[in-house]
């Protein structure tokens, strides 16, 4: 079955086609348009911006893709597309977009969940998967465990309170003045730290549920920032290291205890805060001793993409055009 994904639920224009055999996938061609550049002045993502970005790159962004797949339109056997959550604006345009080309196309369409779609980005690898699994989403909006006992079962057990961990990483880079997004900057900026330099707290890490808490951390930061005379670019390094140390320890904690208690064979790994490269090196580590299969996608299908949008399209039932609606609160 070939899969054309469509993706706008925030500040990227994304198409991509995938195949999927046998119930094993490939990338057949993957866009993503990101509009960083637009939106790094305002510090954030401008929700009106962004939706008119869409409107204008979506259909070229799809026309590429389909290029580069030497596909006509004649070959797609479904469309998905992504229905939330994300900003609404943006959102309607992608399922604006694609509930026409299934009209115009007479294809079969279906509404993707952005979340399950981070998630079933590492079915990219063709492994089999050994359940229950235990899954880590962390991206700019959510943080969210979930266990999974089969491809198509979901339960959260766990969640963030407050601030997603991609967002911590954001609002840390914005108050020590360092750019947008976050996360690959401090990222970057922390391999000169030292994460031992400061001594910040680990929220909710020995709370015995699996939630989160990050805007307590970002306080700890600012405050210790407001202590410090000058601000140099060490002591950002410094700061951005023991920051990131933090975040990345009460994920591997709670991500570890969960796939303990519940006796988890897999532990996965995905969102745009997977891209962070400790993060990844670490929960493989630990994983791995204790002898858990662990799944985490290529950087690229980390942050927001349209191929996970295709993957995740292959498991779930089209719909008519005219019964998709925009769920700008989804949850898994
Ligand atoms: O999944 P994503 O692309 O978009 C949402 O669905 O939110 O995630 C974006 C988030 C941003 O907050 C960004 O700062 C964070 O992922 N991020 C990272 C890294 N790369 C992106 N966080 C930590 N380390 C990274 N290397
Ligand atoms: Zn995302």
């Amino acid at each position: 079955m070939i899969i054309l994904g469509i993706e706008s639920s925030c500040d990227e224009t994304a198409a991509a086609v995938i195949e999927a055999k046998n119930g094993k996938f490939s990338i057949v061609a993957n866009t993503v348009l990101s509009q960083i550049n637009t939106h790094k002045k305002y510090g954030g993502v401008v929700p009106e911006v962004a939706a008119r970005k869409h409107v204008k790159n979506i259909i070229p962004v799809i026309d590429q893709t389909l290029t580069k797949a030497k596909l006509s339109p004649k070959q797609i056997n479904r469309l998905a597309v992504t229905t939330g959550p994300g900003l609404i604006t943006s959102l309607m345009v992608g399922i604006e977009t694609a509930k026409t080309l299934a009209y115009v196309w007479q294809k079969p369409i279906v509404g993707v969940n952005h979340l399950k779609a981070h998630l079933y980005a590492n079915m990219i690898h063709n492994k089999k998967i050994f359940w229950p699994a235990i899954s880590l989403i962390v991206s700019g909006g959510h943080t969210e465990i979930i266990l999974m006992k089969n491809t198509t079962s979901f339960k959260k057990i766990g969640q963030t309170l407050d601030d997603a961990a991609g967002e911590a990483f954001d609002k840390v880079a914005q108050l020590l003045n360092i750019g947008y997004p976050g996360g690959p900057i401090i990222s970057l900026l922390a391999k000169e730290g030292d994460p031992q330099k400061f001594n910040f707290p680990r929220p909710m890490i020995k709370s015995s549920n699996f939630n989160f808490s990050f805007s307590g951390l970002k306080t700890a930061v600012l405050y210790t920032v407001k202590k410090i005379k000058k601000v140099d670019q060490k002591t950002k390094a410094d700061l951005s290291a023991s920051f990131q140390q933090a975040v990345v320890d009460v994920l591997i904690d709670k991500t570890l205890r969960a796939a303990r208690q519940y006796q988890a064979k897999t532990i996965m790994l995905s969102g745009g805060v997977a891209a962070n490269n400790l993060l990844r090196k670490n929960l493989q580590k630990k994983a791995e001793e204790l002898k858990i299969d662990f799944l985490t996608p290529d950087v690229y299908l980390c942050t927001d993409n349209a191929a996970m949008i295709g993957i995740a399209g292959y498991f779930s039932k089209p719909v008519p055009y005219q019964k998709l609606r925009v769920d700008p609160n989804l949850s898994v």
